[in-house]
């Protein structure tokens, strides 16, 4: 059972195989996204957020940022990259750009937490808008990335009976949570991922809301899709009903 601690709402955990008795005491995740937010980036936060177990970042935040969650809440860190690629910092001699310390890059990666069991996958970026390169992707640049992580995902369909549980993304899918302009129109191949893959959420960012009665989080189809700016505390328990 997932509930979104914020809502304070519940819903069915998808995955179709059992979960393991040591997998099913919830789990708190902070999310975060495309703004500093003094409530977190605080000396509080670690008595404020004891119940936390992992950070996800959703991209356009810097290292700092990221790293300082890393070391309050000694917890793991998962981060996708932004369109303005803030977190990453570049070495002084080479110029070369390294990941903030102790957060792992989720770039087209499959992977299962450790100490939750929960199956992570990470797409980065933004709807290409200006120039070249970065980390603004057309529709099939980030349907490459896609087919990067089907290896795993169907490892993990096999072995684990599901083939991930937490989408991470910047951009949202098109037509949920995304806007009109070229630069924050959501990807058709994340929707597409969405649809095939049934995560049982989807946390992205990129699209800033500044009215708190604009809708930040939506079904589709079996999904629940977050918009977490500026940060999300979601409670996580898989035990099923
Ligand atoms: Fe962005």
């Amino acid at each position: 059972m997932w509930s979104a601690g914020s809502a304070g709402r519940s819903m069915p955990c998808g995955s179709d195989a059992p979960m393991p008795e040591e997998m099913r005491e919830p789990v708190t995740v902070l999310a975060v996204s495309d703004q500093i937010d003094q409530r977190i980036y605080s000396s509080s936060i670690r008595s404020r957020m004891d119940d936390v177990k992992m950070v996800i970042g959703c991209g356009d935040l810097p290292a700092r940022y990221l790293e300082f969650l890393a070391d309050a809440l000694d917890k793991p860190v998962y981060f996708v990259l932004g369109n303005h690629m803030e977190e990453w910092t570049r070495d002084p001699q080479s110029g070369k750009p390294y990941d903030p310390m102790g957060c792992v890059n989720l770039d087209a990666r499959v992977i299962a937490d450790r100490s939750t069991g929960l199956i992570l996958a990470g797409l980065p970026g933004s709807p290409r808008y200006s120039g070249e390169g970065g980390q603004q992707f057309a529709e099939w640049q980030m349907a490459l990335k896609i087919g990067r992580m089907l290896p795993r995902l169907v490892r993990n369909r096999l072995r684990r009976g599901r083939w991930l549980d937490i989408l991470v993304t910047h951009a949202p899918p098109r037509g949920v949570n995304d806007r009109d302009d070229v630069a924050h129109r959501g990807f058709a191949s994340i929707a597409w991922f969405l649809r095939r893959f049934k995560p049982r959420y989807h946390l992205h960012g990129h699209i800033h809301l500044y009215d708190r009665n604009e809708l930040y989080r939506q079904r589709y189809h079996t999904v629940e899709v977050i918009n977490v700016y500026p940060y999300q505390k979601l409670t996580l328990d898989c035990e099923r009903s």
